[in-house]
């Protein structure tokens, strides 16, 4: 009688052990896989929250700046200097047969654009589509339908102009009579 065969119980686990190590390996892989998922998801949440937590600053510059002194604004003169920080023009022209310096705003008033002050031919010109105005900021010429805007604009107690980016004054509604639109020279 031939006797009976049994597996030795080693045998069975060397031929699970490589499995095994794979499972292992595997789900060490996934387990970290999930870390990694849990902790991006967790920056995301924490950045979405930081959002709300910490305001947009924006860095505008103030409503009211210094100019320089009406003596600095000879007859004709257009000051460009102020266009990049404030979107202003200084300007000492003439309104209707009086002098005065004003401050102009650089936006178009057609589309928003920004005019730039061409000097050889003494206008402000729009590169969008071809808006001129002239120096005291009348619109002459292309679709803007109306002149540029004035800002508010006085002497300070030390002598110097002071333009106030937050009061506007607009021609076509009278409002370049008003005193607080000009400086007289
Ligand atoms: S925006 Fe200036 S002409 Fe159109």
């Amino acid at each position: 009688m031939e006797a009976s065969h049994t597996i030795p119980a080693s045998s069975g686990s060397a031929a699970e052990t490589p499995r095994r190590g794979f499972f292992f390996t595997a789900s060490r892989m996934a387990l970290g896989a999930g870390f990694a998922l849990l902790g991006f998801a967790g920056c995301l949440w924490t950045l979405g929250i930081g959002r709300f937590l910490v305001p947009n600053v924006v860095n505008r510059p103030p409503n009211r700046f210094k100019v320089g002194r009406p003596a600095d604004y000879p007859r004709g003169k257009v000051e460009t200097r102020y266009k990049e920080e404030f979107g202003v023009w200084v300007v000492h022209g003439d309104y209707r047969g009086k002098p005065q310096i004003y401050a102009l705003r650089t936006v178009c008033t057609h589309l928003g654009c920004i005019t730039i002050w061409q000097e050889s031919e003494r206008k402000f010109k729009c590169p969008c589509h071809g808006s001129g105005f002239r120096p005291d900021g009348l619109n002459c010429e292309g679709p803007a339908p109306r002149p540029l805007e004035r800002l508010a604009i006085r002497i300070a107690d030390d002598g110097q102009l002071e333009v106030d980016r937050s009061r506007v004054f607009q021609q076509e509604l009278g409002q370049w009579q008003d005193p607080d639109s000009y400086v007289s020279v």
